[in-house]
């Protein structure tokens, strides 16, 4: 696991990354993603600990960032689930091997098992907000361990056998329609929310390529959207660690 961030022939490697898939196809949109979804699992576990029980609006304001978590990592899944990995499948099809496609299978599959973990997250966030007590606390955090712990084996089976796996048998057409496709399948109310979530956090390194991966209109978006997330993200997470 890399602590810090550097470039391996042009790839991100960014905190919590469990591997650099080298190659020509750059997965810095994937990579800025899973540092996103690591980032705010270890804040969620951190505020479930620290925030003290009477703390209500605090309690709420979990509620409604958890609500954001979820979509954005329901809609992340359900994009590469539509949109990324029929186009792999394809492409193993014409220049992989049957233990690449049984991989690519193997990632739906696990997003299946991922989805009511999210909403037993959700559940037990509304009953702490709803009932606050030492009890409902606890249920708070063994649901997001739960969930941290099986969503990081994904992410690490992802980056560790199927993005390399992706760098050996897509083409760039191919990856670079994927891209596009998935850029245009967020809905405009969400875009805002996505790009402040993004770069909170993210080493120099990753803002640098997102912003000239982006052009300058997302530059000029996250100005917009910057300190408003940082409000919230300062409320829903005021006790938690980091
Ligand atoms: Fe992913």
């Amino acid at each position: 696991m890399s602590t810090t961030t550097t470039t391996t022939r042009g790839q991100l490697d960014l905190p919590g990354q469990t591997h650099v898939a080298d190659g020509p196809l750059d997965h810095t949109g994937m990579y800025v993603m899973h540092h996103a979804f690591r980032r705010d699992l270890a804040a969620f576990a951190s505020a479930a600990h620290r925030t003290p029980v009477g703390e209500t609006a605090v309690w709420e304001a979990l509620v409604a960032r958890w609500g954001r978590f979820a979509s954005t990592l329901h809609h992340h899944h359900t994009a590469e689930d539509e949109l990324y990995w029929p186009v792999l499948a394809g492409a193993v099809a014409e220049r992989g091997t049957p233990a690449d496609a049984a991989e690519v299978r193997a990632m739906s599959e696990e997003h299946e098992g991922i989805d009511p973990l999210i909403s037993a997250c959700a559940d037990a966030f509304r009953a702490m907000a709803d009932h606050p007590c030492d009890a409902h606390r606890h249920a708070v955090e063994i649901r997001v361990a739960g969930l941290r712990e099986v969503l990081d084996a994904h992410l690490r089976h992802e980056e560790t056998v199927v993005l390399p796996l992706v760098q050996r048998v897509m083409t760039p057409a191919e990856f670079d329609g994927v891209e596009k496709a998935i850029g245009r399948s967020y809905k405009a109310g969400d875009i805002g929310f996505v790009v402040g979530w993004a770069l909170h956090r993210l080493p120099q390194e990753g803002r640098d390529r997102m912003f000239a991966m982006a052009g300058p209109a997302y530059r000029v978006l996250h100005l917009v959207v910057r300190r408003r997330f940082e409000r919230r993200e300062a409320t829903a997470f005021r006790y938690a660690e980091g």
